[in-house]
């Protein structure tokens, strides 16, 4: 064979393995793709390599749980994130099957960011079990009545704080209020005592540690919503790109503040019982973690929970109490009914601030509360992983390994359950049937439901309580506002405004 021959044999190599691998990869994607099809699932169309995640970055995914349901009115059905194909449940009875009674073949969520993350892979939200089941236990009694009873004490200095930074910079100033910032600000006061102990007040213009870590944490940068909607929605390119949980700038201040706190105490000796770093520090000595390398060091352990603290207490309660207010802006027949409420309880007790018993007695604030939670639910989709096969029903067996997501919207604007489902409507939350009984998911459901709901009610009612004490809320924005296209834990667009007037 000559030069020209060999170079001829060689092209026709080259040639027949790129077809041969192309055909490979069409067979591949083929089924892939025909998952759902072969099983019989109905099924949103994919396109090759993106699956179902053409939206991301242009439209949030709160969007495309509330747009999907439209399409696909159905108990469940597929659809493929990438290349993983995913089932999508809208039925409740499914869901309290998936999250509370079968939830041995449920035990984890689908997100994770890798090992090169330890504060993002092992925080209470993404750790897998068993370790789990050891730190939900243990981090329990931080949110039992008599501390957040003690909390709520400062919640209200907080909230007062935020009455008169209101007045300050938006009434006298003749500004309109961002809310999302300004609760952030809020929200921030409070975790600074709540996880470390320390007082800080940005809502009085101090500087405050805590406001640089959450502020980092508030802002949906379109890298922050690159990196968080991968590590939710494809876990695998997060966790080979090494994306971070949280970001550097914001784990850096973390640890520099809870090791600071940690020395101080060690050295005066003294303990604050009620704060997280104190309960972290305990569980630091109980935790036996392996020295084997590769296995969490217990100091990655304790950093991630106070990370998830922080993040958990400041994103979902600040966009909750914006949306609250937009609401009752366009809402001012719901308003009066709640000044009066909350106006009589401020009257019997000759106090503007109410504590945590009063607070707890204002069922219409927290019918109005529910009601905002229904409609703009912070958190669209619950999401679990399959751990074994799992017969969900005659016609279908989920197969260990598949995520599966809960489409809380289509639960919360079903017409079944909530009658005109896109009308603000505090009302149905007053009604003696137990409304909120597995067809009200905004905090989850089942052994993994949000660990700081009563915090997270807590701090939005002492906020509010306070607010509409002194104030009027009127709209400064149409009713309809866009959600944020790269936020993963549904914002706003543009912060959300009102106008606040004095009473
Ligand atoms: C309005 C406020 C809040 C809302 C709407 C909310 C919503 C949620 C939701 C939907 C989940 C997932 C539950 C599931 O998968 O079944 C969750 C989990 C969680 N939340 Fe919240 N949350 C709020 C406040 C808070 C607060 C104040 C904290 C911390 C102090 C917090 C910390 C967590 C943690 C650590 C988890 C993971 C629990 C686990 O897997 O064991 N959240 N939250």
């Amino acid at each position: 064979m000559d030069s020209s021959e060999y170079a001829s044999l060689f092209k026709r190599c080259v040639t027949g393995i790129l077809i041969g691998s192309f055909i490979l990869l069409c067979l591949l994607i083929r089924k892939t793709y025909n998952y759902w099809k072969d099983r019989g699932i109905p099924y949103d169309k994919p396109i090759p390599i993106f699956g179902n995640l053409g939206f991301i970055m242009r439209k949030s995914i709160w969007d495309y749980c509330y747009e999907i349901r439209n399409r696909y009115p159905k108990d469940y059905f597929g659809i493929f994130l990438a290349w993983t194909p995913v089932l999508m449940v809208q039925s409740p009875e499914l869901a309290k099957k998936i999250l509370i009674k079968d939830f041995e073949y449920f035990p984890n969520r689908y997100l994770y960011s890798g090992y090169s993350d330890p504060l993002g892979s092992l925080n209470l939200f993404t750790v897998k079990n068993p370790l789990w089941k050891t730190l939900r236990y243990e981090l329990s009694p931080m949110f039992t009545s008599l501390r957040l009873k003690k909390i709520t004490e400062l919640m209200n200095i907080n909230a007062t704080e935020l009455v008169r930074k209101i007045k300050r910079d938006y009434i006298d100033k003749n500004n309109v209020a961002n809310l999302k910032e300004i609760f952030s600000m809020y929200t921030s006061d409070t975790v600074a005592y709540s996880v470390f102990g320390i007082r800080v007040s940005i809502l009085n213009d101090k500087p405050s540690p805590l406001w640089y870590i959450t502020r980092h944490m508030v802002q949906w940068t379109f890298w922050r919503g690159l990196e968080f909607s991968m590590i939710f929605l494809v876990p695998l390119i997060a966790s080979i790109l090494r994306f971070k949980f949280f970001s550097g700038a914001a784990t850096d201040y973390i640890k520099n503040i809870f090791w600071n706190v940690a020395k101080k105490r060690k050295e005066s000796k003294t303990k604050n019982e009620e704060d997280l770093v104190n309960l972290l520090l305990k569980l630091k000595d109980k935790l036996k973690v392996s020295d084997e390398p590769g296995s969490p060091l217990a100091d990655d352990v304790i950093l991630a929970q106070a990370a998830v603290f922080i993040l958990g207490s400041i994103e979902t309660s600040s966009t909750t109490i914006a949306y609250f207010l937009h609401e009752i802006a366009h809402h001012p027949e719901v308003q009066v009914k709640l000044f009066n409420e909350i106006n009589e309880a401020v009257k019997q007790k000759e106090n503007d601030v109410l504590d945590y018993n009063d607070l707890l007695e204002l069922k219409y604030l927290t019918a109005c509360i529910n009601e905002t939670l229904r409609m703009h639910a912070p958190v669209a989709y619950l999401e679990r992983l399959c751990a074994k096969n799992y017969k969900l029903d005659d016609n279908f067996t989920i197969e260990a390994g598949t995520p599966v997501f809960i489409n809380v919207l289509a639960i919360h604007y079903n017409e079944k359950y909530y009658p005109e489902p896109e009308m603000f409507q505090p009302e149905r939350f007053m009604s003696d049937i137990d409304n909120t009984n597995n067809v009200f998911l905004p905090f989850g459901e089942g052994p993994r439901f949000c660990i700081g709901k009563r915090y997270g009610m807590m701090q939005v009612k002492a906020s509010l309580a306070q607010l509409l004490v002194h104030y009027k809320i009127k709209p400064a924005l149409p009713y309809t506002v866009k959600t944020d296209p790269y936020a993963v834990i549904m914002a706003p667009k543009d912060g959300l405004s009102v106008k606040f007037v004095p009473r």
